[in-house]
């Protein structure tokens, strides 16, 4: 990892709306009726046998649509992959030992529907089948909650924190962490493995996101570590103090928010919009942080295409810029020391 002058934008994306009953109710027939029309367009072709065959043949349709990626794979293959392990309940490291072992009828007719299901209605693979992977990880994930894929994971499980030169704190020596914004939990697990003498505080306004992460949370062991706080921000947290605050906040601005592509769209708006700018959630969490951080603590915050508002925000602070595998500068981290100067 290291420091970049660079900046690039960042692929974003979000969300949904309420509906009345009368709505859900119209909404409800038109789908049984799609459904209908999706069964009769997903009979899978004889040839089509194998887990490769059906990937094969999905990341054709999808490239062939133009559907949007990023939601948690990267192009038309990894979504394919991941659909067809998804139908399968087949963990994705486990896909070379069975690529080439026949499906049943049923397992062929599932895949041929999740298939169409995701061209016609650019629903996201991970909520189609309720499965995500974050650094090999996997995640329960469904619409109540945004897609798992935040540049934290590797940072957390990189060297700022693994010792050495560029260390910023030895993982077991971490004791309190805090995942600001957490979603589906994802970061604050990632964490809690990463840090293995760390409690985690994990907070969100959205009790829909609260009720996803309690699910991961369970799935992982990780409820005697984690603490799944719901409210805005720093304010149900009363005067604690952390060694990492760890946050990906919503950051995007109302120029991406508008373009959002219809797979994004099916994402909370609620974990996306960051404002006119983007940076209407981070600017509160930058004025908040230095009252809630240990003097030997830091913040870690992704803004994704922030930077240029962030330093024009706060010009004298002293940004560390991170880069990682998918990212050039859409994470900062800063220490307890230099943000004291920020005035709320
Ligand atoms: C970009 S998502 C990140 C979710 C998760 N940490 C991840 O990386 O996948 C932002 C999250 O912030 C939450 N959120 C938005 N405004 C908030 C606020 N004022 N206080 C706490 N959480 C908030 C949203 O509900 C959403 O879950």
């Amino acid at each position: 990892m290291k420091k970049t002058p660079q900046r690039k934008g960042h692929p974003v994306a979000f969300p949904a709306g309420s509906c009345h009953n009368t709505r859900m109710a119209k909404r409800t027939v038109r789908t049984s009726r799609q459904t209908a029309a999706t069964r009769a367009a997903a009979k899978p072709p004889a040839e089509l046998q194998t887990l490769v065959d059906f990937v094969r043949h999905a990341a054709t349709r999808f490239a062939g649509a133009k559907l949007a990626f990023g939601q948690g794979t990267d192009d038309a293959i990894g979504d394919a992959v991941l659909l067809v392990c998804g139908a399968l309940e087949l963990d994705v490291a486990s896909f070379d030992a069975f690529a080439a072992a026949r499906l049943t009828g049923a397992e062929r007719r599932r895949i041929a529907e999740l298939i169409e299901t995701r061209v016609r209605t650019r629903k996201p693979v991970p909520y189609l089948v309720n499965r995500v992977y974050m650094r090999g990880v996997p995640f329960y994930v469904d619409e109540r909650t945004i897609i798992p894929r935040s540049f934290i994971g590797e940072i957390v499980q990189g060297e700022l924190f693994a010792g050495g030169e560029a260390a910023l704190a030895a993982p077991d020596e971490v004791g309190r962490v805090l995942d600001l914004c957490t979603g589906s939990g994802c970061i604050a697990i990632l964490a809690a493995m990463a840090f293995p003498n760390a409690g985690v505080d994990a907070v969100d306004i959205s009790q829909d996101a609260l009720a996803v992460a309690a699910i991961n949370v369970r799935e992982h062991g990780l409820e005697d570590r984690i603490r799944l706080v719901r409210g805005d921000l720093f304010a149900p947290l009363r005067g604690e103090r952390y060694d990492l605050i760890l946050t990906n906040p919503p950051y995007v601005d109302a120029q991406g928010m508008a373009a959002l592509p219809k797979e994004y769209r099916a994402e909370p708006a609620l974990a996306l919009d960051g404002g006119d700018d983007g940076i209407a959630i981070v600017r509160r969490i930058v004025e908040a942080a230095p009252a809630r951080l240990t003097p030997e603590g830091g913040l870690l915050c992704e803004v994704g295409r922030g930077r240029a508002a962030v330093e024009k925000a706060w010009p004298d602070l002293d940004f560390l810029w991170l880069d990682t595998a998918g990212s050039t500068g859409e994470v900062f981290w800063i220490a307890a020391r230099d943000l004291a100067q920020v005035r709320s």
